[in-house]
């Protein structure tokens, strides 16, 4: 057990409320760094401390003192996202942080593909320089968000190509992020965290037809194509350039390959798409539901 309660920000989220979840039902006190106490989960042993965000210096550090751990959930894409995590990192440190481990992405590095994975190399790098215990994350693209590619007309669209992404469930990197939280010997290094197969959004597609009962199809847009499809979102340019570079970045191959590392960490096999899918119908029923 560790002496000081371990922080976790994000834990209105997906991923850092499965991690909370998960050091609750171990018994593990906890912080929760949230930014709305009424969204907060409710768990035995987990403290709230209230920040407005990660670029709130002075309140992160008030919230962050007395934690010797920290785990760090990357922040909403933004253009200065970079500058919102080395405010949280300089804030953990004057607040006496020992450790942190950083939900980063895979393949980050300066060049990447997907231009949000930049972003997360130019953290790592802040991380790194720091004196601080760090352990890196690296997740590829979410599992569970392969149903939320699927347009209304049951098309997915993207440049990927027939090129295959290792998709990791939120759940499985939640249990490697606990996993690593609550043990030792991860200090100065970085996990890629896959799921145990890589799948083509072709492949992808045709699972999600055999559950739906609807023709589910993947079109491989050119990069062009991309910008046009998705010029009436109104979304900013550097968020288009991420989602079409993350289509890009499974056909490079950097959303790859599949590992067990879901196994060696936290002793149990990943989720495959196949039984993501049968184990939570209802995350397709919107599919189903969607006019052909
Ligand atoms: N691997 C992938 O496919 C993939 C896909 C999408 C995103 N991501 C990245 O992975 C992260 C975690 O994924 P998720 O599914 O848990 O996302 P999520 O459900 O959107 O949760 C994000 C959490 O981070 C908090 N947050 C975001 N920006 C913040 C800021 N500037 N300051 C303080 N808190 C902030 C949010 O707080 P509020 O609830 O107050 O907003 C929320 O609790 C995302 O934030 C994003 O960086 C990865």
């Amino acid at each position: 057990m560790p002496d000081t309660p371990i922080a976790v920000t994000g834990a209105t989220g997906a991923v850092g409320g499965r991690v909370a979840a998960r050091l609750s039902a171990r018994g593990i006190a906890q912080r929760l760094l949230v930014r709305d106490p009424v969204r907060a989960p409710n768990l035995p042993d987990a403290e709230i401390a209230l920040v407005s965000s990660y670029e709130d210096k002075e309140g992160m550090r008030r919230a962050l003192t007395g934690v010797d751990t920290l785990f760090l959930v990357s922040g909403r894409e933004s253009a200065d996202r970079v500058q919102h995590h080395i405010a949280a990192v300089d804030a953990a440190l004057a607040a006496g942080v020992q450790r942190i481990v950083y939900l980063s992405f895979l393949h980050a590095a300066p060049n990447a593909t997907f231009t949000l994975a930049r972003q997360h190399f130019h953290t790592e790098e802040h991380i790194r320089a720091v004196d601080v215990h760090c352990t890196f994350l690296r997740p590829c693209l979410y599992l569970d968000s392969v149903i939320k590619l699927v347009g209304d007309d049951g098309v997915i669209r993207g440049p990927a190509g027939e090129s295959r992404a290792a998709w990791i469930a939120r759940d499985d990197l939640a249990d490697v992020a606990t996993a690593v939280l609550t043990s030792g010997g991860h200090d100065g290094t970085a996990y890629d965290v896959t799921g145990p197969e890589a799948l083509s959004l072709t492949a992808c597609a045709q699972q999600l037809s055999e559950v739906t009962g609807r023709r589910i199809s993947f079109y491989n847009e050119t990069v062009a194509e991309a910008w046009e499809s998705r010029a009436g979102y109104g979304a900013p340019d550097f968020e288009v350039e991420g989602w079409i570079t993350s289509y890009r970045a499974i056909a490079t191959g950097e959303m790859g390959p599949a590992s067990d590392i879901v196994s060696e960490l936290a002793g149990h096999p990943a989720q495959t798409l196949r039984e993501y899918l049968r184990r939570y119908p209802e995350s397709y029923q919107p599919l189903v539901a969607a006019p052909p």
